[in-house]
């Protein structure tokens, strides 16, 4: 296949960016996207140009790492799908593809492809974690937990941390992302003692981040690669209330 690319382009923060058109030969349709995007970078190398800047580690669907916007749709639009799961099979000979990072004022772009989501990591140091010592393995497992909530605590803990839900979302929320980890602790036993300083320190420290609020779009679930519900922010949402009545009480 030979494709063309247009991929944003910029050389750091506070540089201007804009978009650059590529094209390239040979692609294999087994290829994934992001081994189509090492074969540019290796073109572009031999060239003695720039290679194009782009996170990735897994390339598994696992790490969280990867991610671009293609063609208008975060990871590509496939449902339940990373970006590096992508295959080029998706694609036709001759088609154009636009490539762009995560847009979102708490995603400052560090580079090219590259945008900085130590956000995330902010609003996981603020609650995201059980303190006291729940034992080893055993001990877990000796506490009963119904099975529709280990289901639903599972579900929620499938959130590999991409940014896709704050990408897709026209008010750049990270509702989703905020309510999966929320959503998975607080349904645990171990997780319940902390539960109203977790949801109170998790939302207010998302708030700080420049994140915008959830109106209901549902674009978050649309793209989420691990589909992970928006009813968990309906469940933060009960959480959040749960604990501010408690305060006043
Ligand atoms: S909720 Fe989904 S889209 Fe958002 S960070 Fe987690 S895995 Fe990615
Ligand atoms: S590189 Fe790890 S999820 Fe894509």
């Amino acid at each position: 296949m030979k494709l063309t690319l247009k991929i944003w382009r910029q050389a750091g923060p506070s540089q201007k960016g804009a978009f650059e058109t590529y094209t390239v030969d040979g692609v294999s349709s087994d290829w994934s996207f992001l081994e189509m995007l090492d074969h540019l970078n290796d073109d572009l190398i031999r060239k003695g140009q720039a290679p194009v800047a782009f996170d990735s580690d897994c390339r598994e669907g696992i790490c969280g790492t990867c991610g671009c916007v293609v063609n208008g749709h975060p990871h590509g639009g496939e449902p339940g799908t990373t970006l590096c799961q992508r295959h080029m099979r998706h694609y036709s000979d001759g088609e154009t593809i636009t490539i762009e990072p995560w847009r979102s004022v708490a995603f400052p772009v560090l580079r090219d492809l590259i945008v900085d989501r130590a956000a995330f990591d902010r609003i996981i140091q603020a609650g995201g974690y059980i303190s006291a010592s729940t034992g080893g393995a055993p001990d877990g497992n000796a506490i009963p937990i119904a099975a529709d909530d280990a289901e639903e605590a599972m579900d929620a803990a499938a959130c590999i941390g991409c940014g896709a839900c704050v990408a897709a979302c026209p008010n750049g929320s990270a509702m989703l992302f905020v309510s999966a980890k929320v959503s998975h602790l607080a349904m645990l036993p171990q997780g319940r003692p902390e539960s109203a300083l977790r949801v109170k320190n998790m939302v207010e420290r998302m708030d700080e981040m420049g994140f915008g609020g959830c109106s209901n779009h549902r674009e978050c679930e649309a793209y989420c690669p691990k589909e992970i519900p928006i009813r968990h922010i309906a469940r933060m949402n009960k959480e959040f209330r749960k604990a501010w009545f408690a305060e006043r009480r």
